[in-house]
């Protein structure tokens, strides 16, 4: 790196390549060689930063620049101004969401600056495709150490001493797991890396793969080393085919470089390594239910024990640790278990990545110590809430976590601390919710995705989700009961009790931490017909508070159905026989003068004109002074 004046980190993730990266690198290809700058210029293609919303993204060294949403023709530009005049090109840059102030240099943009990498470190920083960057950075000398300095029962230690948990969502401590499996005499043990990353909204896993491919083999030879594996398996989805490609790259490198293979570095140890592409079904990234699906036979889940460390892959001793997890391990070694534990809580040790989205301003992948508090992730590195809109939750964990509530934002991101409040850290899918969203709707739409995703193996997992999906979805269309609320419960608990793998044992999350903090919006679905945020088409009537309205007349340009009418700067009205219920009359005013009733209020709107005494009116029945 040090022959050229400029090396420019351009993102070549998956987000940034949907983007347009790779259009970007021929336009820069093709306009530093008509400027003869081949030799000054650089450009690397690196895997995700990790801050997708914002790509194609790019990173200029070593003036720390960074540029957003770059396209093919802004190269020339960008290669006179910046390149040869050393002008960066102010359009470009960051722009912080709630000031609007331009930040130019990486290291002084919160999103960034606020992280601690580690499972990342080199994200953004190296050609994922070349091996030798991966070890420019200390690549393969903690495999190096672990075989030639280290007994297996070291490398346990030093992994108990670090107290990583597996990332993969159980959080079980990875070096209790390893002595396990290196305890039980076999003559055939295997390592596993478990890329399936299911969850939606979750791509902490494939980023890693596709940015730093090197450091999950490097995880998995020392795994292996400690347990006595000779082969291993990464399971990765077909859909992920940039980060099958580049692991299987660099597999091809690692046994170039004798660094898998027989004999590795000398020492006897032989280990191979295969990727197995799998559907994508959320139940094969269940331990057990991968392992089938790895001999070529249905995923299914299996009970436990014997657990996989004693009877895995074809029968064997075998362990199963998620990409993240791998990723860590390689700095442990190299650094001590002592170095990994000085970040993070007694128990939740070090750092994690998160996949931050939804209504946020800095939607992306970041790396935070455990710890940190809810709050500090949302305002500081996530930037808040786009268009001033207000926080109500942040579901936790993906389908199998739960929703916060604002009045728990100080809650500190630690396995204990976010199981108390009912979600879970799970994989790492962090969705973030504001006053626009329903949260019976929210419920809903995760167990949707649990209950098409149930094995079907087990009948509570199988027909109570359904069930519950059914309750669910009469609600958000008015068809609700009493006793739905309590009936939801009941059945989440027992299908908790009685379901044999985590996809059951965990579905019903949601739909209790939904009802634990937002019970008054399953109660005016159910009882009053009333969906307050408008989501719920069925539940829900749009009305113009006529005595706010300013006669704006920005509601009537976004409605679809031309329902609504009025004279500029007179009050407007909706026509209810047109409405659609879409919302976006509600999100376009900027007075709150557009209001969503129940129900009950539609066909009495469509029959008079006085609005405000109808509004009266419907308030004072729901609050049971009428009948
Ligand atoms: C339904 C279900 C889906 C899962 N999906 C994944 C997954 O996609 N990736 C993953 O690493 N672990 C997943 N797990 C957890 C794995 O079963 C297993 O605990 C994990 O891969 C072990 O690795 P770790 O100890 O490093 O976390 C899933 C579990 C369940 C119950
Ligand atoms: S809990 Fe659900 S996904 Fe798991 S084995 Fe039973 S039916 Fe299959
Ligand atoms: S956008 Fe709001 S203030 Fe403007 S006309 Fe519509 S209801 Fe009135
Ligand atoms: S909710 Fe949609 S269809 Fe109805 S008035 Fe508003 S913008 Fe028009
Ligand atoms: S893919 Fe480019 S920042 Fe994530």
């Amino acid at each position: 790196m040090s022959n050229y004046r400029t090396n420019v980190m351009l993102c070549g993730g998956t987000g940034c390549i949907a983007g347009g990266s790779l259009k970007l690198k021929t336009a820069f290809d093709a306009e530093i060689n008509k400027r003869g700058l081949q030799n000054e210029i650089n450009i690397v293609l690196t895997g995700c930063n990790g801050f997708c919303a914002e790509g194609p993204v790019m990173t200029v060294y070593p003036d720390d620049i960074f540029y957003e949403k770059v396209t093919a023709a802004d190269v020339p530009t960008i290669v006179e101004e910046h390149f040869i005049k050393g002008r960066p090109v102010q359009r470009l840059l960051y722009k912080e969401p709630l000031k609007k102030q331009t930040i130019p240099l990486t290291k002084d943009i919160p999103f960034f600056n606020l992280q601690v990498l580690r499972a990342l470190r080199n994200k953004g920083l190296i050609d994922p495709e070349k091996i030798e960057e991966y070890i420019a950075r200390d690549g393969y000398q903690a495999a190096a150490k672990a075989l030639t300095e280290m007994t297996p029962q070291q490398v346990i230690e030093e992994m108990k001493r670090s107290g990583l948990r597996g990332r993969g969502g159980a959080g079980f401590p990875t070096g209790m797991k390893w002595e396990f499996c290196s305890k039980v005499k076999g003559d055939q043990k295997f390592i596993l890396c478990n890329g399936d990353e299911g969850d939606p909204g979750a791509f902490m896993d494939r980023s890693i793969m596709e940015a730093d491919p090197h450091v999950v083999l490097e995880g998995m030879i020392i795994g292996a080393k400690a347990i006595g594996a000779n082969k291993g398996y990464i399971y990765v989805r077909a859909e992920y085919p940039l980060a099958v490609s580049r692991l299987q790259l660099a597999i091809n490198q690692a046994r170039e470089h004798g660094l898998l293979g027989d004999d590795i570095l000398g020492t006897g140890f032989n280990l191979d390594i295969e990727i197995y592409q799998g559907a994508g079904a959320f139940v094969c990234g269940e331990e057990t239910a991968l392992m089938r699906s790895l001999e070529g036979k249905r995923g299914m889940p299996r009970p436990r024990p014997p657990f996989p460390a004693v009877k895995g892959l074809w029968d064997k001793p075998t362990v199963l640790n998620n990409v993240e997890t791998y990723a860590n391990i390689p700095q442990i070694i190299l650094n001590g278990g002592d170095w990994y534990r000085s970040l993070g809580t007694e128990k939740s040790t070090g750092t994690k990545v998160f996949a931050l989205s939804g209504a946020i301003n800095n939607i992306g992948l970041i790396e935070v110590p455990m710890g940190i508090p809810l709050k500090k992730i949302i305002y500081d590195i996530g930037g808040g809430i786009p268009k001033g809109r207000k926080f109500k939750a942040v579901q936790l964990g993906g389908p199998s976590g739960g929703c916060i509530p604002e009045h728990l934002l100080d809650t500190p991101v630690t396995y204990e601390d976010i199981v108390q409040t009912g979600a879970i850290i799970g994989s790492g899918g962090m969705v973030v919710m504001n006053d626009l969203n329903c949260m019976v709707s929210v419920a809903k739409f995760f167990l949707e995705f649990t209950a098409e995703e149930s094995c079907g193996k087990c009948p509570p997992c199988r027909i109570g989700t359904t069930v519950m999906l059914d309750i669910l979805t009469n609600i958000t269309e008015g068809k609700g009961k009493p006793g739905d609320i309590a009936l939801l419960q009941d059945m989440s608990q027992d299908i908790i009790s009685t379901s044999l793998c985590g996809l059951g044992q965990t579905a019903p999350n949601p739909v209790l931490t939904t009802i634990k903090y937002f019970k008054e919006e399953y109660e005016s679905h159910i009882h009053e017909q009333w969906c307050k945020t408008g989501v719920c088409k069925d539940l829900c009537t749009f009305y113009v508070d006529e005595e706010k309205c300013k006669g704006c007349g920005a509601c009537k340009r976004v409605c679809p159905q031309a329902a609504v009418a009025g004279e500029k700067k007179a009050a407007h009205r909706i026509d209810q026989s047109k409405c659609i219920q879409c919302r976006s009359c509600y999100e376009a005013c900027k007075f709150d003068s557009i209001k969503i009733g129940p129900l009950s209020m539609r066909e009495a709107l469509k029959e008079t004109t006085d609005q405000a005494a109808l509004r009266d009116k419907v308030a004072a029945t729901l609050a049971g002074k009428e009948e």
